[in-house]
């Protein structure tokens, strides 16, 4: 940098260098994507094992959807509760930097999703790369409510691992129960 602009330091090279630091800081703002996903909580069989069982999932699914995003996104997350309990969605390991509002905890920083309502999470996912996950921080709910968060590093930025490239192949274990107990019940019972 500095024997770039060494050369010419006269009044020129400051406009040149006040370009360069905008067209930077241009490209970082760019890179940075806007996503937006729907949650909707709701009961769907699921089978496993030859059992089926209704359980509550996102989107029908089990484990739920997993999001893959990059360092540095803004994430929009509209959750809709067609179940028949009140939930709230936890980003697990997400700092949430000034975003609290967006963390999930059931009464602790909003109040629950009551059925039929919905909720928008926005946070952005700054200076974190790695797998985390997502869950339901609504007592039983979490059990089968939950799924991976991936954030990759931004285009260009090395992987913090396998000299800097990507892994070849990627494969997101979540670990969950395959009996599936009527874990409501279960609760009840043990209360
Ligand atoms: C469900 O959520 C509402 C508001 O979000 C709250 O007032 C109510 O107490 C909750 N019900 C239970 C059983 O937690």
């Amino acid at each position: 940098m500095q024997a770039a602009f060494g050369m010419s330091r006269s009044a020129g090279s400051i406009p040149l260098f006040v370009v360069v630091t905008l067209a930077l800081l241009c490209c970082s703002v760019t890179l940075a994507k806007q996503r937006y996903y729907e949650f909707v909580i709701q009961e769907a069989a699921v089978t496993r094992l030859c059992n089926s069982r209704k359980i509550m999932t996102v989107n029908g699914q089990f484990p739920g959807p997993a999001l893959e995003v990059m360092e540095g996104d803004c994430l929009a997350v509209k959750v809709t509760n067609k179940g028949a309990y009140n939930v709230t969605v936890h980003w697990h390991g997400v700092r949430q930097m000034r975003t609290g509002w967006s963390d999930g905890p059931e009464f602790v920083t909003q109040c629950p999703i009551r059925p039929g309502e919905s909720y928008t999470y926005r946070f952005t996912v700054a200076g974190q790369e790695g797998t985390l996950w997502w869950h339901a921080h609504s007592s039983w709910l979490r059990a089968t409510v939950h799924g991976a968060l991936i954030i990759r590093p931004r285009a260009k930025v090395p992987y913090p691992f396998n000299n800097g490239k990507p892994p070849a192949r990627e494969i997101p274990i979540i670990l969950g129960t395959n009996t599936f107990f009527s874990l409501r019940s279960l609760l009840m019972n043990s209360l």
